[in-house]
C-alpha cells in the first residue's frame, strides 16, 4: 500500500498548474484532499474529475492571503476526514517587473500571497499537527529562491523567505514528527507567467518557458516526499528542465 493512501492532504492553489497536477497525483494514489484557491468553478471541476477516478477531495473557496480563511479550511479538513497529515502551501504569483517601475500593487500581491499565505498555512495546521505529533508541510519556493534575476527581485525576496521559513519550521518542529520540504522548481508550465504585464521583461521570461516542463513533473516530486516513511524527511528539491541553465 501507497504510504500516501488515506493521508489527508490540504493542496493551496489547487485551481491550476503545479496545484492541480498535485492534486490529480496524490487523488490516484489514495490521498483524502482538500483543495484551496480562489476559482470555485476551477475547483469543482477538479473535485468531479478526481471523484470520477475513484478518488477523494473536497474544495473550499479560499483566499490564502485572508488568515481566517486559512483557519476555516483547516478546520474544514479536520471536521471532514479528522486529521491534516499534509499541507502543500503552493498557492503562488509571480508579476514580475524592474524596481524602478514602482508597482507597488504588485509588491505587495507578492508577499501577501507567497509570504503571508504560506505562514498563515502553517499556523492553521500547527496546533493539529502538534497534538498529532505527525504533519508534513510542503513548501513552493523556486529556482528564484536560489538566485535573483534581474526583474524578478521582489519575487525572488519572497522564494528566498519560503525557503527561511521552511528551515525554521523544521527546526522549531523536528521534535514533533512534523516534517519540512522545500520545493523549488524550474520552468514549468501553468499560468503563472500570465501574470507578467512588463514588456520589457516577458518576452525573455517566455522565452525560457519555450522549454518549461509538465506540471506532472513537480507533482512526483511532491508525491515522492510525502510518500517516504514517517522518520525520513525531504528537506529540499530543486527540479528544472534538463536544458535550463540558470
Ligand atoms: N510554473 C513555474 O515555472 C514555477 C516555478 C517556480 C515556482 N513556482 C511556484 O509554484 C507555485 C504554483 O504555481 P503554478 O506554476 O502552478 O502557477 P499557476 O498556474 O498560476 O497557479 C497558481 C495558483 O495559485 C492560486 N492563487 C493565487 N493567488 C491566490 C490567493 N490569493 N489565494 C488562493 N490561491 C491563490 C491560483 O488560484 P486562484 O487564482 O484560483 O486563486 C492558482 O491555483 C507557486 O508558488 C509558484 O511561485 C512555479
Amino acid at each position: 500500500m501507497s504510504n500516501i493512501q488515506d493521508k489527508v492532504v490540504i493542496i493551496t492553489g489547487a485551481s491550476s498548474g503545479i496545484g492541480e497536477a498535485a492534486a490529480k497525483e496524490l487523488a490516484s494514489k489514495g490521498a483524502k484532499l482538500v483543495l484551496a484557491a480562489r476559482r470555485g468553478e476551477r475547483l469543482k471541476k477538479l473535485q468531479e474529475e478526481i471523484q470520477n477516478n475513484g478518488g477523494q477531495a473536497i474544495y473550499k473557496v479560499t483566499d490564502v492571503t485572508s488568515h481566517d480563511q486559512m483557519e476555516e479550511l483547516a478546520e474544514l479538513a479536520l471536521q471532514e476526514f479528522g486529521k491534516i497529515d499534509v499541507l502543500v502551501n503552493n498557492a503562488g504569483v509571480m508579476p514580475h517587473s524592474f524596481l524602478y517601475k514602482k508597482r507597488i500593487d504588485d509588491w505587495n500581491k507578492m508577499i501577501d500571497v507567497n509570504i503571508k499565505g504560506v505562514l498563515y498555512g502553517i499556523a492553521a495546521v500547527l496546533p493539529t499537527m502538534r497534538e498529532q505529533k505527525s504533519g508534513h508541510v510542503i513548501n513552493l519556493s523556486s529556482v528564484a529562491g536560489h538566485f535573483v534575476g534581474a526583474g524578478s527581485t521582489v519575487y525572488a525576496g519572497t522564494k528566498f523567505a519560503v525557503r527561511a521559513i521552511s528551515e525554521g519550521l523544521r527546526k522549531e518542529e523536528a521534535a514533533n514528527n512534523i516534517r519540512s520540504t522545500i520545493i523549488s522548481p524550474g520552468a514549468v508550465t501553468s499560468e503563472l507567467i500570465n501574470a507578467i504585464t512588463d514588456m520589457d521583461l516577458k518576452p525573455g521570461i517566455e522565452k525560457i518557458y519555450e522549454g518549461a516542463i509538465d506540471a506532472d513533473a513537480i507533482a512526483r516530486a511532491i508525491a515522492f516526499a510525502i510518500e517516504q516513511p514517517a522518520d525520513v524527511a525531504i528537506n529540499e528539491m530543486i527540479i528544472r528542465p534538463t536544458s535550463q541553465e540558470r
